[in-house]
């Protein structure tokens, strides 16, 4: 099986890159080797090139980030709320991924941070529709790693609770 990871911002330094590294870990702990996809290395030349293009031209990098999705059976997202919702650039990622073999009968586990109280619990709801319409499986747990930055030292998560929940929801996907 093929498990991909997805850091779902293109932030400088996200925290979202040390959560999905740290996810990265759960799983290798449970025997899964998890490639991580950051969206930092989102190709934004794609915009120029391809995205909502009637004619595009060829983007390299943007085709083997393609070729990762392809090969992706689950997915997990680490998603960072942004007023209240996940990343645009995470849709703009949706959208440039080939419809609908992208997301067509696979599986996802969302996981959701923020320095508020709501630990990205609306923009797990609003990509969850996203995923949904496209094809895509979601696992009904959905961890919530509230005020995350007084929760992480280092670049690691230190809270055992929150630990615990990735644990948990890692080991659920296994077998979703
Ligand atoms: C553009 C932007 C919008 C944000 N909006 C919210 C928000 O609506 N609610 C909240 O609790 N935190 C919000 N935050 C804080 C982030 O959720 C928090 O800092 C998170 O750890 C950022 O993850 P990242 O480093 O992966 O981008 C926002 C941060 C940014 C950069």
């Amino acid at each position: 099986m093929n498990y991909t990871i997805v850091a779902s911002t293109s932030r400088d330094q996200s925290v979202s890159s040390q959560v999905a590294a740290q996810y990265q870990e759960i799983l290798a702990e449970l025997g899964v080797q998890a490639r991580v996809l950051d969206l930092q290395d989102m190709p934004i030349d794609i915009l120029e090139t391809t995205l909502y293009k009637k004619v595009k031209q060829p983007n390299a990098a943007w085709e083997q980030m393609q070729e990762v999705v392809n090969a992706t059976e689950k997915f997990v997202f680490v998603i960072p709320e942004y007023n209240g919702s996940f990343p645009g650039i995470l849709k703009v990622w949706v959208d440039a991924c080939k419809f609908p073999t992208s997301f067509k009968h696979k599986k996802a586990a969302l996981l959701g941070i923020s320095d508020g109280t709501q630990g990205s619990a609306l923009a797990m709801g609003h990509f969850a529709d996203v995923l949904n319409y496209a094809g895509t499986h979601t696992l009904a747990l959905r961890p919530r790693l509230i005020q995350i930055s007084k929760n992480m030292q280092d670049g690691r998560i230190t809270n055992v609770e929150y630990l615990m929940f990735m644990r948990l929801q890692a080991e659920q996907l296994l077998t979703f």
